[in-house]
């Protein structure tokens, strides 16, 4: 068989190409805190800061004119809590954002605590501060899901791998008229050492040192039980997920492959702040393209089946794969 008759120039290899990724694909991450003084440079990640209310919408106004229009928003919010948290600061944004874009901008929100508590769980704990809590988190995190969606979310993405948060959220936004929103779930989120750069910007590591409450690992999916994550998947469908995560990428794509063929409903694969951060630190080094690099890893998304990458250079995309 002569194979590379059909590798041997520019112009066939474009017409047998099978997968290409686009740039309509992506949503663009971005972090707002509350009571900077000026943005900050995310560690790590090129382009992205810790904006403040204003400079978010100068950034997202700069990446509309380049024609990034979905983005994810996590809030970080001054003050730190136990109990009781708000939704206020992340409302704000919500409104702003709507308020200047409209629909010209797909505005996703995440859904979780982790920014907002004073050891960095992503849910509250017992009263003996041993665990986190399963039924007085999902409790928080639909209250926060409603008021993001009063405030214009069109999707909210709870990613707290709580059970049960997908079901409780959707009931909550339905009783109250919002059956429109979006609901994206972090479905298959698995206990990772890819999120170090995000918690950086997030303000959202685990403040323990050692411990059951140093780690995330009683709450996010083990990268060794693959089943779990297809049970994980399946049951946030059967709640009422409209969209499936699968997170981290790179290292996941078996479960993203896997996963996209058993299930019908479109997944997302969230490239990771550590994912991203590794492939800027390998192009600084002179040891790698950085766009060849990021095209040939959103091929492998595509090529598992994802039908949507979340990415930190989400904003590069157009320019990187064209
Ligand atoms: C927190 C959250 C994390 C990410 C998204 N939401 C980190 C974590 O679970 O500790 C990871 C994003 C990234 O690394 O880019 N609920
Ligand atoms: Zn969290």
């Amino acid at each position: 068989m002569t194979l590379r008759r059909l590798r041997g120039s520019a112009a066939v290899r474009q017409l047998t190409r099978q997968i290409r990724p686009h740039p309509e694909q992506f949503i663009q991450p971005h972090f707002v805190v509350e009571g900077l003084t000026g943005r900050e440079p995310a560690p790590g990640l090129p382009g992205v800061y810790r904006e403040t209310a204003d400079s978010l919408l100068e950034q997202l106004e700069v990446d509309l004119r380049r024609g990034v229009d979905k983005v994810l928003l996590f809030g970080v919010p001054r003050d730190k809590r136990e109990s009781d948290f708000s939704a206020e600061f992340v409302a704000q944004q919500l409104h702003s954002i709507k308020r200047a874009f409209g629909d010209d901008i797909w505005c996703a929100v995440d859904v979780c605590l982790c920014s907002a508590t004073t050891h960095g769980h992503c849910g509250v704990l017992d009263a003996e501060d041993e665990r986190v809590d399963n039924k007085g988190t999902v409790t928080e995190l639909a209250r926060l899901a409603l008021a993001f969606a009063e405030a214009g979310a069109d999707c909210v993405a709870p990613s707290d791998m709580m059970d049960g948060r997908v079901g409780a959220i959707r009931q909550r936004l339905d009783q109250a008229g919002y059956e429109h929103t979006v609901l994206m779930s972090y479905a298959s989120k698995f206990k990772s050492s890819f999120y170090g750069p995000f918690r950086e910007a997030a303000e959202s590591a685990p403040r323990a040192t050692h411990g059951p409450l140093s780690d995330r690992a009683s709450y996010q999916l083990d990268p060794g039980r693959p089943n779990d994550a297809l049970l994980s998947a399946r049951r946030d469908a059967d709640e009422g997920a409209d969209i499936l995560m699968v997170k981290p990428g790179l290292p996941y794509l078996d479960i993203l492959s896997r996963l996209a063929a058993t299930l019908t409903l479109p997944f997302a694969v969230y490239e990771t702040s550590g994912e991203c951060a590794a492939m800027a630190l390998l192009a600084e080094a002179g040891l790698t393209d950085r766009a060849d690099a990021q095209r040939e890893i959103w091929t492998a998304f595509v090529r598992a089946g994802a039908a949507m990458i979340i990415s930190y250079s989400a904003r590069d995309a157009a320019a990187w794969l064209s």
